[in-house]
Parts: structure tokens; sequence; C-alpha cells
């Protein structure tokens, strides 16, 4: 549970709750050392590496005398080569590498620092790398990011202005214009937070021969529009399962003849209207949409289930080792209801905290079963199960 009373380090000793009224969705901030001694979790070459596999969403961006390009991974190693290896101010480039978080175990420790923000609003972990000089060029992003400085430094120029037109044909968003109004210069470990639609331009410094890498903490806002689609969607869905379904046929005993057989007459339009109007949901069928569309895994992600072993060993290796999440899996909970990648179950008073400290924590420890023994069956069926989907595993 989120205590947020205490000052936290990472937030420059403001409390969560200070953070969240002065700046979340606000304005930026910077945080001098948010994590001492952070020099980032992985090397370029591994984040390379990384670029290169299929199931990884990558990207190169590219610029090259005043022109921007951007190639999608994954990528061949030659490619790598093929860059400059001293990039020039009119020729530079950087690798981003979305999602890094699902495949980095040591990324879900650096994401739990950010449990002042709910689950349910983070996107991933974006790292970038950049030789001197490269960057995306100057451009606003539409969430919240916290930008932490892994290796090497990072230029960070932030605008003002409220003129965010952007460059017509460019292959990625580009401000037409950038007018500096302030600039910071993060060095390992320091960290700025960036509310939605602030020009900023980060221009990669090395450090001696150290180049620069950022590492993104990125938080999700769905657009209402497409809340309102999906929406609509989860409640067709509920509809052809019966549980909402219209009793009646439409029934018209009170026909009069038509000047124009042809013409859906205003009593039909009528009639059909009224039965429309008993579609209806209320917060309940709300809350059962948000847990399972914000807990659903985008549509790149594959789940690849565990190999078959038996409940009985299930349970002996559980109390002895503990369980985590996999680390692309997502859970939230509602009440007594839980949703881990879009499937819904529903808890008992008694599996409740430890089904929370699940969610919560991304993983059960040894001493969380202490008090559980012999365990819950319907707690241990649950677990099993979502452990032959490969929704969770031991570490
Ligand atoms: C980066 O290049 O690492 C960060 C990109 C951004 O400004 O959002
Ligand atoms: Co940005």
């Amino acid at each position: 549970m989120m205590k947020h009373k205490r000052p936290l380090a990472i937030l420059g000793d403001l409390t969560a709750k200070e953070f969240l009224a002065d700046y979340w969705q606000k304005k930026p901030l910077l945080i001098k050392q948010a994590i001492p001694n952070f020099t980032g979790l992985l090397s370029p070459d591994e984040l390379a590496g990384l670029a290169c596999e299929d199931e990884v969403q990558s990207r190169i961006v590219e610029y090259k005398k005043g022109k921007w390009d951007v190639r999608h991974g994954p990528f061949d190693e030659e490619v790598f080569a093929k860059l400059p290896e001293k990039p020039t101010e009119q020729h530079n480039w950087t690798l981003l590498v979305q999602s890094v978080n699902h495949h980095l175990p040591e990324a879900t420790y650096l994401l739990k620092q950010f449990n002042f923000i709910p689950h349910a609003r983070l996107d991933d972990l974006m790292v970038s790398y950049a030789p001197d000089g490269g960057g995306v060029g100057p451009h606003f992003d539409s969430y919240d990011v916290f930008l932490l400085q892994g290796q090497g430094k990072r230029l960070w120029r932030m605008s003002e202005q409220t003129d965010l037109s952007l460059v017509e044909d460019a292959p990625l968003r580009i401000l037409k214009h950038f007018e500096t109004a302030q600039e910071w210069l993060l060095e390992a470990g320091d960290m700025l937070y960036l509310p939605p639609h602030l020009a900023h331009w980060g221009i990669a410094v090395a450090d001696g021969n150290v180049d620069c890498m950022t590492y993104s903490i990125g938080f999700r806002a769905p657009k209402n529009q497409e809340l309102a689609t999906e929406f609509l969607g989860f409640m067709q869905d509920q509809f052809n399962q019966d549980s909402i379904s219209l009793a009646g046929i439409y029934q018209d005993a009170d026909l009069t003849l038509q000047t124009h057989p042809a013409e859906v007459s205003q009593s039909m339009i009528s009639k059909v209207s009224d039965i429309l109007q008993k579609i209806q949901w209320d917060e309940k069928d709300v809350a059962a949409f948000l847990g399972t569309y914000l807990s659903e895994p985008k549509a790149t992600i594959v789940f690849e289930p565990n190999k078959k072993i038996s409940k009985k060993i299930f349970e002996d290796k559980l109390k002895k080792q503990g369980i985590a999440l996999d680390l692309k899996s997502q859970m939230l909970f509602i009440s007594h209801a839980f949703y881990l990648n879009g499937e819904s179950c529903t808890c008992t008073d008694e599996s409740l905290p430890l089904f929370q400290q699940l969610a919560d924590n991304r993983k059960l420890n040894t001493q969380d079963f202490v008090n559980n023994t012999p365990l819950n069956i319907a707690l241990l069926e649950q677990l099993y199960a979502w452990y032959l989907a490969g929704y969770l595993y031991f570490e």
C-alpha cells in the first residue's frame, strides 16, 4: 500500500501527495539525483540486441541534413554498423526501444518506485540510446513521462510555447518552431517529469566516451473516443452473452394505412427509439469494462504457456519460492474483482489480501503464505490456471 505522507527521494523529497497536487499533469519538475548511482539497467549493446528481436518494438530515428527518417525494427545487426560512428550536428541518430520492462526483470524494481501513480495509467518503460548530438528533435507528447537519465548526459530544452504546429510531411512529430525557455543538463540518476503537451527537445551529450541512454517511464491516457468505442464493443459482447438482452419483438397492432408504402413511418421510428432507450448501463458495467480493457495486453503481446506440472508440484513450489507476475502481465482490481490480461475472476474475503498483494507488488513471497496453510483451494486453483496460461512465473 502506498503511504502518501512520506517524502520520496525519487520525487526530490516531495511527498506523493504534493507531487500529485502541484505537478502531475500540470508542470515540469526537475529532480537532481532522483535515483543516486543510477547508471542504467542495460548496456547499449544489450539494447541493440533487444531491437533485433521479433517481439520487441523499436525505432531508429536518423537526422541527416535537415531531414528526419524513421525505421522500425526488428533490425539486423548490420543496420547499426552503417550508422555514423562519429555523428555530427548534420548527421546523427537515436535508437528507441519500447516496453523494455517486458523483457528485463530489473525494470520491475525500477517501475515499482513509480507506484504513486496507479498501474492502470502506466504504459511502459522506453529506453533510448544516442551518440553525441542524437535525439528525436523538438516535439511534444500527449502523455505524462518521467525521463530518467541513465549513462551519459542529456541536454533538455524546454519551451513555454503554445504554438504546437508540426513540420508537415516529416515521418515523426517535429515542431515547426521551437523557442527554448529553459535548459537543463541531466546526468546519470537525474530525472525530469513532463506533463502532456509541453514542448521539449532532448539532445544527447556524450560523457567522455560514454554515450547517452535515457529511460522514459511513460503513462498512458486513453482518448475519450477510444474509451467510447471500446466500451460500446464491450457492451455488445455482454449483450451477445445475453446478460442484458431485450425481451420482446417489434409490434404494430396499431398500424394505419400509409400514403407511401416505402416510407419508414414516424410511428416506427418512435417505437424503435423506445426499445433502444432500454439499453442502459451503470457504473458496474463501466467498472467491468475498465478492468478488462485496461488489463488487456497490446495486440503484439503473446504469452507462452508454462510447461504443465501437477497441481501438487505447483503448490509445493509456490510455498517454497513464491510466484511473480510475468513481465508482460497486467493485473488490476476493483473491489473483489481481479483482472489479469483481460480475463476476470472474483475472489473471496479470505483471499483478498493475497490477490491484492500479487496485483500491487507483482509477486507473492513465501512469507505471504504463512497464514494461508493449507492454501485456500480457490486461490490455488486460480494461481495454477494463471501459471499454466503463462501469466505467472517462478522467479
Ligand atoms: C528520448 O529520446 O529518450 C526521449 C524522447 C522524448 O523526448 O520523449
Ligand atoms: Co518526448
